[in-house]
């Protein structure tokens, strides 16, 4: 490793400790958001009210030097509120493009299961292709560009669930769970702490743009055994033939992941080895990582739901059942 990706990581470290400055507990969620942003991928947090999803990526912007932007999705959001716009100018007579809130370096894309379909879709060609086509030019993002995204389960009406080719393009599927009581009392004593509550002037910036490109880099590097690839394979491969393992799951996966969730597995487990300052994958980067890459990418049928099975069930059962080398 040399000196640049060594102060990378230190930096990288350092911006845990800021985020463990404000958000308590949540380690997952942490770990998540850094190993995203080391990989270049997005992630959806989805939660009850009030974890601190929000909270947490505010943080996150605030300890990088990077420019953020925060979009509160809303049933009346257009597509050219997130991607800008062609605007008249009197004095040229002539249009000039206003670009919107997607041209930033790090989205929150905040409750985005309240916007309609045309605008996820807008996000869709953003996430997917890192760029945006608005009055039939396209235009690049930064090379940084991370969407961030929350939302709520079970939700009330005037949802719209994400579409599975938009839940594909992320790479982590984050769920929170409630605090225990220790970790509650510590988050009322620090919110009775915080004067102003300013994220600002709690988080300092301690990673720069270019270190994180850099380190993503990097990620080339990191050593894949052939066996461990193709445990990664296998395991996103046993989700699209659940029954192969047990044979009740036969009819009840619709759809499994993709190609794309076998490479983001593997591009995931390479960034979660160089974070912990290993050149090598191991197989427990994989076993980690799996349900966080996978649980978005599997459509359950009907009759799963009524058997109580989900998602999770059948992953934790693919773990256990798929030899790991
Ligand atoms: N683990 C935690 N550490 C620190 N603060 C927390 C934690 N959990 C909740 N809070 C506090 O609870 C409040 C709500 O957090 P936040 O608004 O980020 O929640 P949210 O998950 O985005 O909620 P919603 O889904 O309603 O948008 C904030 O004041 C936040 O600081
Ligand atoms: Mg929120």
């Amino acid at each position: 490793m040399n000196n640049t990706s060594t102060a990378g990581l230190e930096a990288l470290q350092s911006l845990r400790e800021q985020l463990a400055k404000v958000i308590v507990g949540q380690t997952t969620l942490l770990d998540r958001l850094l190993l995203a942003l080391l990989g270049g991928g997005h992630v959806l947090l989805e939660g009850p009210p009030g974890l601190a999803k929000t909270t947490a990526v505010h943080a996150l912007a605030c300890g990088v030097h990077a420019s953020f932007q925060r979009i509160q999705f809303t049933p009346d959001l257009m597509p050219g509120d997130l991607t800008g716009s062609e605007i008249y100018e009197a004095a040229t007579g002539g249009f000039r493009f206003l670009p919107g809130p997607l041209f930033h370096e790090i989205l929150l894309a905040d409750e985005i299961n309240r916007a309609p379909p045309k605008v996820q879709s807008a996000l869709l060609e953003a996430m997917a292709e890192q760029q945006i086509t608005v009055g039939g030019e396209t235009r690049r993002l930064p090379e940084l560009f991370i969407v961030l995204a929350t939302q709520n389960p079970l939700e009330q009406s005037g949802t719209y669930p994400l579409p599975e080719a938009q839940l594909d393009r992320f790479l982590f599927h984050v769920l929170l769970d409630y605090p225990g009581v220790e970790e509650e009392v510590e988050i009322v004593r620090r919110a009775r702490a915080s004067r102003d509550g300013h994220l600002e002037s709690q988080v300092q910036a301690v990673l720069e743009p270019a270190q994180i490109l850099s380190l993503r880099d990097g990620l080339q590097d990191i050593h894949i055994e052939p066996a461990v690839e193709r445990y990664a394979v296998e395991l996103v491969a046993a989700t699209r033939d659940p029954g192969r393992w047990q044979p009740d799951w036969a009819d009840m996966v619709v759809a499994g992941a993709s190609p794309r969730g076998s490479i983001w597995l593997l591009k995931a487990a390479s960034a979660r080895a160089l974070l912990a300052g290993r050149d090598y994958v191991i197989p427990e980067d994989v076993i980690a990582l799996a349900p966080d890459v996978l649980r978005h990418r599997l459509v359950l049928d009907f009759a799963a739901a009524s058997a109580g099975i989900d998602a999770e069930t059948i992953i934790q059962g693919l773990l256990d059942k798929v030899p790991a080398p």
